[in-house]
């Protein structure tokens, strides 16, 4: 074997992706190449997903190489099996994503073809087409299959992956969760290989946008949509882009955990008060979310004061046309303290 990388026992975080430096590795015609996953003991979904992706861009970017995988019989490498992940990447072992119908506690891998689903929602908006699995992402993620926590959350899942389908031109969504009751920590992630969001940003009429990092900023300011004033005009009033998903999504999961946004060659991550910017590139636009399920009852009375903050936060940005990038750093730092750049 001439190229072995070795995973950590934990795939948790980002770096423990980001160290293995996957998009430096070199390897010529003739090469071998093994992934050695049998110290993993650990994995969440954000950082198995991550993985695979780099995983799966390595392999395709080397035709002639052989890329094997090597486990070992643990309950990291059943439950990866079972949720789909190394048929994700390539490797005939376990199930393939969209096979496996979950559990009390994860929703497995699941892979959608985006023209296939704006296909099957024909006439209907596609975030309403979208509820099924949204709601099926929220019973298991909340634990609940009604109330106020389960209709919050479910928005979120929805608006993602609405933005997704609505917004991003791309062939794939993908989408993975999985709660912890030990912990009642949940965890989602949601990404697509579309144009990503800075391209849908840049020609806005009401900002002035000229970068990555700047785009993400924008994305979640209240009432900022990527989609033309004109187009707006002319949508349904219930399925309209009224700019508010993401607005919301990220205040509100910040609160509750954290959400984090990674599109281009730049990501945000938003967690308890605290904004910290990333250099991670990536194609297509990535969203996660995690959260805590035991504090229901005060989430739900957060709501309807995010939504009241972000309509005249909204009206008050409004006022400087364009709106500039420093306005919208100024409005994420009057509610999230800067961190160290990471
Ligand atoms: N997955 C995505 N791919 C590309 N662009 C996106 C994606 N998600 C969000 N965006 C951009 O961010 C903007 C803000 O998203 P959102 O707050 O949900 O507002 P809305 O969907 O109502 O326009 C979108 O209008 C779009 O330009
Ligand atoms: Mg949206």
């Amino acid at each position: 074997m001439d190229v072995v990388i070795k995973l950590p026992p934990r795939l948790s975080l980002a770096a423990h992706v980001f160290d293995l430096g996957l998009e430096r590795i070199a390897m010529e015609a003739g090469d071998q190449c093994e992934f050695d996953m049998r110290s993993c003991r650990f994995g969440e979904p954000f950082a198995m997903l991550l993985f695979a992706k780099q995983a799966k861009e390595l392999i395709r970017k080397h035709p002639q190489i052989a890329f094997f995988v090597r486990t070992t019989q643990s309950d990291f490498t059943r439950y990866a099996g079972h949720v789909g992940f190394f048929k994700f990447i390539g490797f005939d072992l376990g199930k393939a994503p969209n096979e496996a119908h979950g559990s009390q506690n994860y929703s497995p891998v699941r892979t959608f073809s985006l023209p296939k689903l704006i296909k099957q929602a024909a006439d209907e908006p596609v975030g309403k087409h979208l509820t099924k699995y949204s709601s099926e992402l929220a019973e298991v993620l909340c634990q609940s299959r009604d109330g106020a926590i389960f209709d919050l959350y479910e928005y979120c899942f929805r608006e993602i992956m609405r933005n997704a389908a609505e917004h991003s031109r791309g062939n794939e969504l993908v989408v993975f969760g999985q709660h912890w009751p030990a912990k009642s920590i949940s965890e989602i992630v949601v990404f697509d290989d579309g144009v990503g969001v800075s391209e849908n940003l840049y020609e806005n009429e009401y900002i002035e946008c000229a970068t990555n990092r700047d785009a993400l900023k924008f994305a979640i300011l209240p009432g900022i949509s990527g989609v033309s004033r004109d187009d707006r005009m002319n949508q349904d009033d219930k399925w309209g882009n009224s700019g508010f998903g993401l607005y919301v999504t990220s205040r509100f999961c910040s609160e509750a955990g954290l959400f984090r946004i990674i599109s281009g060659n730049s990501g945000l991550t938003l967690a308890k008060g605290v904004q910290t910017e990333h250099s991670w590139s990536h194609s297509g636009t990535w969203i996660h979310l995690r959260f805590r399920t035991d504090q229901a009852a005060s989430q739900v009375e957060r709501i309807n004061e995010i939504i009241e903050e972000g309509k005249s936060e909204f009206s008050g940005i409004l006022r400087e046309f364009p709106i500039q990038p420093s306005a919208a750093s100024k409005l994420l730092a009057s509610h999230f303290e800067k961190s160290d750049f990471a």
